[in-house]
């Protein structure tokens, strides 16, 4: 019995993923992926088994990878950025737990959307921050709503992931309405969509005007906190120290 590794390929310029994952992957005898990350790895792919699938299949994926490793293939499972984040790594663990497979399972960090798209900014999650994940397909939108409303009290920078699709484009509305109660209307706020990939853009604008530019699955937002400005087209969340 072989092992699967959850590995987190980075937001997709091989510049940015790990050693460590890039290794894992060479050495796997099998790849399982959403399609689009293994065309972002396809390089680093040679006589290899690659299972592909599209969206909303992670269970499928990860039942798959537990059966190739029971039979004795070493497997890698690709997620984009971080896979304990929003990312394969918890379905995997809890197939596994499900299964009450002996399968070992390692799990391979990597450079998650947020730490790429702040890189690209400048430096506005330099304090606390939260992430919040804008999809309300596995969660309550009244939680999603709860979240974003306490992280605004608490004046924490804040990311949010998957903040519009086709289908969802009332949430960003909402969630931009929330924020309004508790920030001023010029808080700088920075959307970045394919952050380290070849197609990179990114906007620095303010709460006020966010909803005038583009934003879709493939952007991360940041929304500054109370002390967030802007200098020379960076955003800056002080940290506090005496200049
Ligand atoms: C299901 S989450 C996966 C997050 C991933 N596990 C990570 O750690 O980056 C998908 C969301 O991550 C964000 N995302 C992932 N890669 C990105 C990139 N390169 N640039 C901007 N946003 C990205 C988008 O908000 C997208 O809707």
């Amino acid at each position: 019995m072989k092992k699967i590794v959850v590995v987190g390929i980075g937001p997709g310029d091989e510049a940015y993923m790990t050693p460590a994952a890039r290794e894992a992957i060479i050495s796997s005898d099998v790849i399982i992926g959403y399609k689009t990350y293994i065309d972002l790895i396809s390089h680093l792919i040679t006589d290899k088994k690659v299972v592909d699938s599209g969206m909303k299949r992670e269970i499928e994926r990860c039942n798959l990878a537990l059966d190739f490793a029971e039979e004795g293939a070493a497997v890698a499972l690709v997620s984009s950025g971080d896979p304990g984040i929003y990312g394969m790594a918890g379905a995997m663990l809890e197939v596994k737990t499900q299964r009450d497979s002996k399968v070992e399972i390692e799990v391979i960090p990597g450079v998650t959307a947020v730490s790429a798209a702040a890189a690209v900014l400048g430096a506005p999650l330099m304090h606390d921050f939260a992430v919040i994940s804008l999809s309300d397909l596995l969660t309550d939108w009244k939680v999603i709503k709860k979240r974003l409303q306490l992280a605004a009290e608490g004046d924490f920078v804040i990311a949010l992931y998957n903040p519009k699709s086709k289908g969802r484009v009332t949430q960003i509305e909402e969630a931009r309405e929330i924020l309004l109660h508790y920030r001023e209307k010029e808080t700088p706020v920075g959307l970045v969509r394919n952050a380290k990939r070849a197609e990179e853009a990114a906007v620095v604008t303010t709460l006020k005007e966010m909803l005038q530019h583009p934003i879709d699955m493939l952007t991360v937002v940041i929304i500054g906190n109370s002390n967030t400005f802007v200098e020379n087209g960076k955003i800056i969340t002080p940290r506090g120290y005496q200049l």
